[in-house]
């Protein structure tokens, strides 16, 4: 089975046909994101539950939530990924099925998966490896990893968290490769979220398993953000930079950012401290009500540059100076290096930032741009004195030029293409989907992977940021039914090289009327 061939059909009645994707590889010997491309940069987007806990949570606050997070333009700053927590999503039949809650998603799981990709965002999804969830209102894997991994599929998420409660005796090192092996089974490519809280030590073994890993216990409980609850989780996973990078990272929980409780200054220390770390960024607030320094801080696109630098460095405490707190070791995409200074302390503090610190030989001319404040200086020699309030912080980008070019972020108007088809045989459709980079540069085009079924053809072209991914269909020989494909697509940053996180999508295709061929059901 070549690496490439991972485009998955299905037929009607959702059944999976899979192509490639995974099979005849030995998952464990490498890392799962080799196989699938994704999260190569931190996964960016937004879970219910830091804010709402399980109660409120349905389709009605899912929806205004991606209308929030469209309207206050974190879309266009990279946020992807929203769905429900554990909000009371399914429930298991009698033949052992899930069932989506319909009183709570009237929709049903797969229509509300529909809508977040007709936004051009991509739907994630919660659930548990143990017997139920956490709160024992969901259930949960156990005994069901294939079927309900194969439900994940059909409901078309493209990322699951799998929670850590009521495990009944299970350890993190068994069950979740288990699970990784009925995810990949039911050959939908997804973000795959471990959520042990650090248990079982995930970042010693987990990169060919998932794609990131809760390194702490929960950041807050549900409407209870805790600045002090937030720098203990920041500081367990400091300790473990040498762990993360691309599509392997360290994850602190989700973001507290924009809740009730704390200040601005806090808010964005927090924000600059899960970019240094290169942590997921999940927003966990309500983005329905958000401040405008929320907002602000939220898609500071400059910082989210360092979050979303392709080297996918996680930077650590290079030294301590009083209460502050030299955070680098994080070099970027174009040579440049981000620094933080933190100061968790009560008084002002003034630092001296060598060019040593930043990862420069002394002797270096630098240029110095605050991630904050938007200005250059430069250059200069020798030390830069950075002035810090209590509890704030100093994010800086440091060059030996005066260019802060920004990695890509890639911002599609639609993750899904739908087609219906009277069953002519001469008939002939087209859609297209636009596929833009925010970042600084004109990307390479996209290449879209080979094993595409006969009655799907995908061209792509460029202007300038933007490129367009053209769907032809062809329903010459279909029968009536349902046809479904995966699209995926990969791309490379071209000042570093490296790969970019790839690119999926769903094309849909209802043949019906009389049709070329036999019934497809
Ligand atoms: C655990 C997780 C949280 C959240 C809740 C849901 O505590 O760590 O992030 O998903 O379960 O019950």
């Amino acid at each position: 089975m070549t690496k490439l061939a991972r485009i998955v059909t299905t037929v009607s009645m959702g059944l999976l046909l899979l192509v490639g994707f995974g099979r005849g590889e030995d998952p464990a010997a490498k890392l799962r994101s080799d196989q699938d491309g994704l999260a190569l940069t931190p996964p960016m987007g937004w879970y219910p539950w830091n804010e709402f806990g399980q109660e409120p949570q349905n389709e009605k606050l899912i929806k205004e939530t991606v209308e929030a997070l469209v309207r206050s333009g974190m879309k266009e700053a990279g946020y992807t990924y929203i769905g429900p927590d554990e909000g009371i999503c399914f429930s298991r039949d009698a033949s052992g099925k899930l069932t989506p809650n319909l009183a709570r998603y009237p929709s049903g799981l797969r229509g509300l998966g529909d809508y977040v990709h007709q936004q051009g965002l991509k739907y994630a999804l919660y659930t548990d490896a143990g017997t139920h969830t956490c709160s024992k209102a969901m259930p949960g894997t156990k005994g069901h990893e294939f079927e309900d991994m194969k439900a994940f599929a059909e409901w078309r998420a493209d990322y699951v968290k799998v929670d850590w409660c009521n495990t009944a005796g299970q350890t993190p090192q068994t069950a979740y490769p288990k699970l990784r092996d009925a995810q990949l089974a039911a050959g939908r490519p997804l973000v795959f979220s471990l959520c042990s809280w650090g248990q079982g030590q995930p970042w010693k073994w987990a990169a060919s398993v998932g794609h990131l890993w809760r390194t702490t216990e929960d950041i807050c409980e549900p409407g209870k953000a805790s600045w002090t609850a937030a720098l203990k989780n920041v500081e367990a996973n400091e300790k473990l930079s040498a762990s993360a990078g691309p599509g392997h990272w360290n994850d602190p929980d989700m973001m507290i950012t924009g809740m009730s409780g704390l200040s601005e200054v806090q808010n964005r220390s927090l924000f600059s401290l899960w970019c240094m770390m290169a942590s997921p960024l999940m927003a966990g607030n309500d983005l329905r009500s958000m401040t405008e320094s929320t907002v602000k801080i939220l898609t500071n696109r400059e910082a989210i540059g360092i979050n979303q630098d392709p080297l996918g460095i996680q930077a650590r405490i290079v030294r301590k100076d009083g209460a502050a707190e030299i955070w680098a070791g994080k070099r970027l995409f174009d040579g440049s290096q981000a620094v933080l200074v933190f100061n968790p302390g009560e008084a002002p503090a003034q630092v001296q930032v060598t060019p040593g610190d930043a990862g420069f030989e002394e002797s270096a001319s630098l240029y110095v741009r605050d991630m904050w404040t938007h200005q250059t200086s430069g250059p200069r020699a020798g030390s830069i004195r950075v002035t810090v309030g209590p509890k704030d912080v100093a994010l800086l980008r440091i060059s030996k030029t005066s260019s802060f070019p920004l990695p890509p972020i890639i911002v599609a108007d639609s993750y899904r293409v739908v087609f219906h088809a009277s069953g002519n045989s001469a008939q002939k459709l087209a859609k297209a989907i636009a596929v833009k980079n925010n970042g600084s540069s004109e990307l390479p085009l996209w290449k879209v992977s080979p094993g595409l079924p006969s009655w799907l053809s995908v061209t792509v072209t460029p202007s300038g940021k933007t490129q367009t991914f053209s769907n032809q269909v062809s329903v010459a020989g279909l029968g009536r039914g349902h046809y479904h494909a995966v699209v995926k697509a990969d791309n490379r940053e071209p000042l570093s090289g490296l790969p970019m996180s790839a690119l999926y999508y769903d094309v849909d295709l209802e043949v019906s009327g009389a049709a070329g061929g036999p019934a497809n059901n």
